[in-house]
């Protein structure tokens, strides 16, 4: 068509590639050879370059544009994006479902229910949407006349990261509507992920760059998403599986107008036939079904068929097919009442205990870890699991050789389950923790009524890199540029024998150091001088004194203006200590053994004489007096966890144990030690363990520490 006026080319052009690209990507058939494709591209782009007015949004050559972003906005989801609730069993499944018959019948959540009181609810007959629950990260894309304009991620479900330019990037996410007349907006949920052989050609790529692999597809998603360089993210091949479909309340084809644009749905069934039709990729697994039975066997089916697949599941949704009914349904706080993922239970699988080793924190504890065979598990490969301590690996009985099985708690966390002693060889040496620190050598330690065994040589090198590891955390003293290879070679070669030692580093010696050169050095300097204006809250938890968390110490140091005065009182007066709000006998104990170890005094003085900040600032000080003068600080009425029980397990990053509970309590919720049905919350950090795994098994709802200081805000 060499005569064709270049508009007319260009957007011919756009047309045939954007159809054989949806062709290729979308509906798995492709219709133009690769070749031919590719000539027509580079006629496009040439095209453009000469023409740069004729470059469309939608244009095929736009999916990587740009250069990257310096960091990702805020945006407010015009509709909400919601989570579900889960069913773990066919028992939890049935009762979701008689809960929804009643809401339908009672007609609660709509008041003009009774006018359509009996249309499908209440006979038990409800047709239910099955998909298959994609184990990725949920997209809201948003297009302004059929065109896309923005992308953005689920955030807190209100609003998300900005991340459009990333999602230009997907194949399989049209940059234009196949409809011939859209809709003034549309909004579209879908998830994103990547599938099982692109993550694993990802990291093995990554493995040979000596970068760290993701954990399992669904990490990797989320990171890539995240990218910076849309270019990174092209590459990393994300695919889309739309699942959602929200339009106008009053917008309806016009009829007549173009025949071939699909009729608004009144259905889920229409809206995944409707995103199919605007040019999506819909999971072609889905299916309408009539009754709770069939929606067992949909479960049952793909429990084994989900292996097969060529990405990740971790359930099945099922969803109420009528949507005037979901309307009536309504929701609960956070989840419709007309939907459910039906959960698989997490993966266990067999492997065999090659040894079990320790690991030294910095408080000292010694966490026993078993390593083993290499085993796939939830996506990953998987080769150690932490026992927690010595208890448990008694429990567990565990013998040199033995097969054990092991599972992924919450799918993200490797635990030992059992010991398979029926196939223990004989004669097998039976295990248990070390008597000696593997670190120092020096004997190990376990007091009556705790848990953790603990080495308590001071100078212990295991000790010292935790220490100096959370020393520089964020939070603490956050100094960039000093991973924890670098500790490690700084604490192994002898450079580095506490806290202080770091700022008398200098960059001739750091550059010299393996991995380093004068540029890091010199930025690593650089900024361990920045860190000594951190102010001193952030100094007192940096020190990692046992049980002050970032919380406790912002207490503390509001009250006691500096080093000083916090040692005079854990010292000499620690009714002054617990006079503090939230601070109670177990840190006044911790805080006199701190401040009453003469090592620690020492350190503190070097401190002081390298420049970091062991006082209040003047500001500071100001409303350190002002609050006084205000005498009591009324509290609010805001109790955001009334009424609620919460049971904490494993470490958080930031708040201590007794932080957490402090909080907790201050906003109206109980802390509870086990967790049953009737548990709220649980807050799961690091390493944590069985009620995790009971949680999950009870679906009983999952925070973490971000989360759980979200639902705090209106108390902090
Ligand atoms: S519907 C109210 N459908 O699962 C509707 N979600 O655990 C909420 N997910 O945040 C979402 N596949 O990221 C829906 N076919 C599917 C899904 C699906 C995966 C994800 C989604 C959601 C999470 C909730």
């Amino acid at each position: 068509m060499p005569d064709a006026s270049p508009e007319a080319r260009a957007e011919e052009l756009c047309r045939l590639l954007q159809r054989a690209a949806h062709a290729y990507y979308v509906l798995d058939a492709p219709e133009l050879e690769d070749t031919v494709y590719d000539r027509l591209y580079r006629e496009l782009l040439e095209l453009e370059a000469a023409h740069p007015e004729l470059v469309r949004p939608d244009s095929p050559t736009q999916r990587v544009g740009g250069t990257p972003a310096a960091g990702f906005h805020a945006v407010e989801h015009r509709i909400g994006l919601l989570s579900l609730d889960n069913a773990f069993d066919a028992a939890e499944f049935a009762a979701w479902h008689q809960r929804l018959l009643r809401v339908l019948e009672k007609g609660v959540a709509a008041p003009d229910a009774g006018a359509r009181q009996r249309d499908g609810a209440g006979d038990g007959d409800l047709a239910l949407v099955c998909e298959l629950k994609i184990d990725g990260n949920a997209l809201a894309l948003s297009y302004e006349r059929g065109v896309l304009v923005r992308a953005a991620t689920r955030g807190d479900g209100s609003s998300g990261e900005e991340i459009t330019a990333n999602v230009r990037t997907i194949q399989s996410v049209p940059l234009r509507l196949q409809l011939a007349d859209p809709p003034e907006w549309v909004e579209v949920r879908g998830e994103a992920f990547i599938p099982d052989a692109t993550f694993a050609a990802i990291n093995a790529e990554r493995l040979a760059r000596d970068e760290p692999a993701f954990a399992n597809p669904r990490n990797a998603c989320a990171g890539t998403l995240r990218q910076l360089d849309p270019k990174v993210v092209a590459a990393r091949r994300l695919d889309f599986f739309a699942y959602t479909l929200h339009l106008p309340d009053d917008w309806t084809p016009e009829i007549g107008n173009d025949p071939s644009d699909p009729p608004r749905p009144t259905t889920q069934w229409e809206s995944l036939q409707w995103l199919q039709a605007a040019g999506f990729k819909v999971n072609p697994n889905a299916e309408l079904l009539p009754s709770l039975a069939a929606v067992e066997g949909f479960f049952a089916q793909w429990e084994e068929g989900r292996k097969a697949l060529a990405y990740a599941t971790d359930g099945v949704v099922v969803k109420l097919d009528d949507l005037a009914l979901q309307e009536r349904a309504g929701f609960t706080q956070k989840a419709p009442r007309w939907a459910i993922a039906l959960k698989y239970a997490a993966e266990e699988a067999p492997t065999r205990l090659r040894r079990l080793t320790v690991q030294v924190g910095r408080t000292g504890a010694v966490t026993p870890v078993a390593e083993f065979e290499p085993v796939p598990l939830a996506g990953t490969s998987v080769s150690r699991a932490t026992l927690h301590n010595a208890d448990r690996v008694a429990e567990l009985d565990l013998h040199a050789g033995d097969t054990i099985v092991v599972r992924k708690a919450g799918e993200i966390i490797p635990e030992v389950v059992r010991v398979l002693s029926e196939l223990r060889p004989a004669g097998a040496e039976r295990l248990g923790l070390p008597h000696t620190c593997p670190e120092c050598g020096s004997e190990l330690v376990r007091e009556e009524g705790e848990a953790a065994t603990r080495c308590v040589n001071s100078s212990c090198p295991a000790i010292l890199r935790g220490s100096l590891r959370h020393w520089v955390s964020k939070g603490a003293l956050e100094v960039d540029g000093l991973g924890s290879k670098l500790i490690e070679q700084l604490v192994h070669r002898g450079l580095v024998r506490s806290i202080a030692d770091l700022y008398r580093l200098d960059a001739d010696l750091l550059a010299s150091l393996e991995r380093m050169g004068e540029t890091s050095a010199g930025k690593l300097v650089a900024a361990l001088q920045d860190s000594r204006q951190r102010p001193w809250h952030r100094v007192l938890y940096g020190l990692g004194i046992h049980h002050v968390g970032a919380v406790n110490a912002k207490a503390l140091a509001r009250v006691f203006l500096g080093a000083a005065e916090l040692q005079a009182a854990a010292t000499e007066q620690p009714e002054a200590i617990t006079a503090v709000f939230g601070i109670g006998e177990e840190i006044a104990q911790s805080l006199a053994q701190w401040f009453g170890t003469p090592a620690n005094l020492t350190m503190l003085a070097a401190l002081a004489e390298l420049g970091l900040t062991l006082q209040a600032s003047e500001a500071e000080r100001q409303a350190a007096a002002e609050l006084a003068g205000a005498g009591e600080v009324a509290e609010g009425p805001d109790k955001p966890l009334a009424g609620k029980t919460l049971v904490l397990t494993g470490t958080l990053p930031t708040l201590s144990r007794s932080e957490a509970q402090t909080l907790i309590e201050a906003a109206g919720g109980k802390v509870s030690s086990s967790v049953s049905k009737k548990t709220s919350y649980v807050v799961a950090g690091a390493e944590a363990g069985s009620k995790l795994a009971k949680a999950e098994g009870l679906g009983v709802p999952l925070l973490d520490e971000a989360a759980l200081l979200e639902l705090l805000a209106p108390i902090r």
